[in-house]
């Protein structure tokens, strides 16, 4: 068994994929860290508690700030910054979370310098950017998490339209993480069957439409950002590399001439396995599908601009 994985952030987002993580027995250890005092201790020991009564041997370990107990972590993943509100877009996070994003690599980074490295913080695409310019590593070892996310509320959203299981129906959904995403019609199948045999154009664009801004619906109900659906999706990423599954999962990938597009962080289909990234699906999109990618691009370029006037790389 492996030895460690560590979870930067012990909010929301990330005690859930510690407990998520933890419930899979995949490693010995998973530690979670955080810069306020005593919450990743409470939250890591209230969750070991968890373990007799849920049948888990992981143990969750808890501290504040010393990156010494993340020694040697397989794989580490970065929950910490701040969530969004209500009426913000994930892109205003970006002069807060850009500073934490770097200051937490930096520090991971040394003490498990061959971790693969997961980013969850928000704006997700430019955030894994500067993960991996911090950390210096090679792109297939940084990525980033959201559209296992995205492509799992469409799904929900498809399932209850159909009034069918949602473990039935298959979706992909390319670029960013943000109102540009791109939901594909043509890669979504209920067990096979094209979806646009059993629903009708508007409203399966109407689902879309609420895919895209499926993270803003939960703000508005909670005054915070979701995290059951992020933390379950961040940890079937960490079994896929620690069970070496080569999964096939939307990543938040570096792009280097895939899809014609380069030197930028943007959702594509992947295989994850023990390397982190295995290899990029290139899919024969069509034109429209191909105008809708290259406008996701152009708005995580502009978010990009902005991580670039700040000046922290
Ligand atoms: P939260 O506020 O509950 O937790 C964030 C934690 O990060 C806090 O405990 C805070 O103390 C910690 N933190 C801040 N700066 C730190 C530092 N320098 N070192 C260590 N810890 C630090 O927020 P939540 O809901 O857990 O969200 C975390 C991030 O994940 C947000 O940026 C949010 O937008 C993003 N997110 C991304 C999703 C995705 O699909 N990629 C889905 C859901 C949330
Ligand atoms: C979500 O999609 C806000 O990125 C976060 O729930």
């Amino acid at each position: 068994m492996e030895k460690k994985i560590t979870v930067i952030g012990a909010g929301n987002v990330g005690s859930t994929v510690a407990q998520e993580i933890a419930r899979l027995d995949l490693v010995k250890e998973v530690v979670m860290i955080d810069m306020k005092t005593g919450i990743a201790e409470g939250k890591a020991l209230d969750q070991w508690q968890t373990s007799p009564i849920l049948n888990f041997e992981s143990r969750l370990v808890g501290v504040t700030n010393d990156y010494s107990l993340t020694r040697d972590s397989s794989v580490v993943v970065i929950t910490a910054g701040v969530p969004r509100k209500p009426g913000m877009s994930r892109d205003d996070l970006i002069l807060t979370n850009a500073v934490i994003v770097k200051e937490v690599t930096e520090k991971a980074v040394e003490y498990s310098p061959d971790a693969i490295f997961i980013v969850v913080s928000n704006p997700l695409d430019v955030m894994t950017y500067a993960a991996y310019l911090t950390a210096k590593k090679s792109p297939n070892k940084v990525f980033g998490m959201a559209g296992i996310l995205d492509t799992a509320r469409y799904r929900t959203f498809l399932a209850n339209a159909l009034n069918i299981s949602p473990k039935d129906i298959q979706a992909l959904l390319l670029g960013s993480h943000g109102d540009t995403m791109v939901p594909l019609k043509r890669y979504t199948t209920v067990s096979g069957i094209p979806v646009t045999d059993l629903l009708e154009e508007d409203v399966l664009d109407k689902i879309i439409e609420r895919t895209r801004k499926g993270g803003g619906e939960i703000i508005n109900h909670l005054g915070t950002s979701a995290w059951y659906a992020p933390g379950a999706a961040v940890a079937n990423m960490v079994e896929a590399i620690i069970r070496d599954q080569r999964r096939v999962f939307p990543v938040c990938a570096y792009l280097n001439g895939e899809y014609g597009l380069n030197d930028i962080y943007l959702g594509v289909p992947c295989i994850i396995g023990k390397n982190g990234i295995e290899s990029i699906i290139t899919l024969n999109l069509n034109e429209a599908e191909k105008k809708l990618l290259v406008e996701s691009a152009k708005s995580v370029k502009a978010t990009m601009d902005v991580l670039d006037e700040m000046k922290l790389f």
